[in-house]
């Protein structure tokens, strides 16, 4: 990494939210090596610190690495934790996707009080806000058309029935809405599905376990995967670059597998299981049902498969990383056989899916 392309330089403060998650450690250990060396890194109370305690114990000589207990649910706590930073790195959020309440707190609420706090002590150069793909509609695309940055986000996200999608797009806006009116610098990040060791379960876009049997879904679509690794280092370029501001870049690594590659590869490396493959016209009739007896029956089934969600998940698309590669620079270290010999590799052995 060249330090003169970069909004701010090796002593700057940094502080990174979301420093104790699958992410965010990534992203602490990526800063480290690059050479930054004034990091506070928030942790909840309640946060297990290991990763960041092993990151502090393997740090370069000079580097400080300060944990910063507290809850960005909390207004102080946030002041406290903003004062002489210069770049924020956002990556907190509430993973329920059930809870709307726990998820509008720790992806909104926290975003809200975080950026009004850099605006009390003004030396923040730039906020970079980690949102998700969760956003975009990918509604009125045709089949195998792109996915990019130019793509528009769910207009009435509350319509998907999935409160993280719900979130994460209120949580952009309010970013936006924050920057419009104050002049706050920020950087939109949307990666796509993020593995690697750390985490162990099967993205919903290449299928559901549901009464013992697992229904295959997606088929032929590629799966819009980023390496853990290859994530933090495109969210760290897009804090540090200059010239970004107010850009948004989703994050997708190469050589993309289908759905059904990924996961003939998972039960050949993994555990061989069961699985029942939908069609796509059997997945969207389903969604489609499900929607409508929802509304018939005023909720009594939670609307959390309808349309929107499958236009958003199992839609045959394609993905670019295009603007990441243009604009940051940005390159997939690791390659996808690698990231997913890796994945596999630590799946099997964690609990293997059953
Ligand atoms: N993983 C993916 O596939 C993926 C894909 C697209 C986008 N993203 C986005 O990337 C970011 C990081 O994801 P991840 O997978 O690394 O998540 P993660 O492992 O679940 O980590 C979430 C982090 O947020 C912290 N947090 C939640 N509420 C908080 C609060 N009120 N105050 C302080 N900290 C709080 C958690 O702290 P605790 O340790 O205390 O729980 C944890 O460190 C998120 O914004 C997510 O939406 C992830």
């Amino acid at each position: 990494m060249e330090f003169d392309d970069f909004i701010i330089g090796r002593d700057d403060l940094i502080l990174i939210t979301g420093a104790t998650g699958f992410i965010g450690s990534k992203l602490v250990q990526g800063l480290l090596k690059s050479g930054f060396r004034n990091l506070r890194c928030f942790a909840r109370p309640s946060s297990k610190l290991e990763r960041i305690e092993a990151l502090c114990d393997r740090r370069p000589a000079g580097a400080h690495v300060e944990v910063f207990r507290g809850n960005l649910l909390s207004r102080e706590d946030c002041l406290a934790a903003t004062k002489h930073v210069a770049l924020i790195f956002h990556l907190a959020a509430g993973r329920g996707e059930k809870s709307f309440p726990d998820a509008f707190l720790n992806s909104v609420v926290t975003t809200r009080n975080l950026l009004e706090a850099s605006l009390r002590h003004g030396c923040l150069r730039r906020f970079v806000n980690v949102s998700s793909f969760a956003v975009y509609t990918n509604r009125k695309k045709l089949r195998w058309r792109l996915l990019d940055e130019s793509c528009p986000v769910e207009n009435d996200p509350w319509l998907r029935g999935d409160a993280y999608c719900y979130a994460k797009a209120k949580q952009d806006e309010i970013v936006v809405e924050y920057s419009k009116r104050t002049g706050i610098p920020y950087v939109i990040v949307r990666p796509g599905y993020v593995f690697g060791p750390g985490k162990t379960n099967i993205t919903g876009r290449v299928g559901i376990s549901t009464f013992g049997i697992f229904l295959h879904l997606g088929g032929s679509n590629p799966v819009p995967l980023t390496y853990v690794d290859n994530c933090a280092e495109a969210i760290a370029l897009a804090g540090l670059k200059k010239n970004v501001d107010s850009e948004v870049f989703n994050v997708v690594d190469d050589a993309l597998p289908t759905s059904r590659q990924f996961l003939g590869l998972y039960k050949q490396h993994v555990k061989r299981f069961k699985s029942l493959y939908l069609p796509h016209f059997v997945s969207y009739a389903l969604c489609y049902l499900w929607e409508r007896y929802s509304d018939w029956s005023a909720g009594q089934l939670p609307p959390v498969f309808n349309r929107n969600h499958w236009h958003a998940y199992w839609k045959k698309t394609r993905y670019s990383n295009e603007r990441l590669r243009t604009r940051l620079g940005w390159k997939p270290k690791v390659p996808m056989a690698e990231g997913l010999r890796r994945y596999f590799e630590a799946c099997r052995d964690a609990q293997p899916y059953a």
